[in-house]
């Protein structure tokens, strides 16, 4: 986006674990949606969308009400929680290296300028909680979101995954991506009423206690933006 050659190299987002054999990934893809990219944000900063929207594969006991945390960090905001000794969700079910009920975290991270890290831990019951260590059976994935705004109201959608299990195994790979496709284009239909019925507003906007992570990644961006268009505005 924006003129090549202000592009900074240094601004690349990250993949950690990157360059690690024992990750494997997904070959991802690319999801036109019809609607603004900051109603993607806001579902990338809402780990509670899961119990409604994604019912056959990320939701699960504790994914619409437990305690979450919200923490602004340098690039963005962090909207997290971790949910204890509940079945892991349908998509991990077959995915996780460990048998029984688990420890599960969501970790929702948005970066700016419209960059999410949708991360998701799954660990043996009694292994998870803030600071507690990886052990031998956690299981990580990391779904990379990156959203390109097309116009005003059109995204493109462009992610893929990244485990830290089966690094080779291209049967893992493929299963979880036609799940994750099936997953977004929930989100898709979702994303899309968003901002045709916000677009014609008929009553006051009211904001839950569940949106602060998504309001505060918004006033953060805005203020990049509102700063860029000054600099943009002055004489060199
Ligand atoms: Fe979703």
């Amino acid at each position: 986006m924006g003129d090549p050659e202000l592009a900074n190299p240094d601004d690349i987002f990250e993949i950690e674990n990157y360059d690690n054999p024992a990750w494997g990934y997904t070959d991802g893809g690319m999801l036109p949606i019809a609607c603004n990219y900051l109603w993607v944000c806001d579902n990338l900063l809402d780990p509670s969308h899961v119990a409604w929207v994604h019912v056959t594969s990320f939701a699960g006991a504790g994914t619409g009400d437990a305690p979450l945390k919200v923490e602004k960090t340098d690039r963005g905001v962090i909207v997290s929680r971790w949910i204890h000794g509940q079945p892991p969700s349908p998509y991990y079910k077959d995915l996780v290296k460990f048998k029984d009920n688990c420890d599960r975290k969501q970790h929702y991270e948005l970066c700016v300028p419209s960059t999410a890290l949708n991360k998701s831990i799954y660990t043996p019951v009694g292994t998870g909680g803030e600071d507690a260590p990886m052990t031998n059976q956690t299981y990580v994935n990391i779904s990379y979101n990156f959203m390109t705004p097309v116009d005003e109201n059109n995204t493109q959608y462009i992610w893929f995954q990244h485990r830290n299990t089966d690094p080779n195994d291209a049967d893992v790979s493929k299963k979880m991506n036609d799940g994750a496709i099936i997953a977004f284009n929930e989100d898709k239909v979702i994303l899309e009423a968003v901002h045709a019925n916000m677009a014609e507003m008929v009553t006051p906007n009211i904001d839950l206690g569940l949106d602060l992570g998504a309001k505060t990644f918004r006033k953060k961006l805005q203020r990049l933006i509102d700063a860029e268009q000054v600099e943009m505005a002055e004489p060199a």
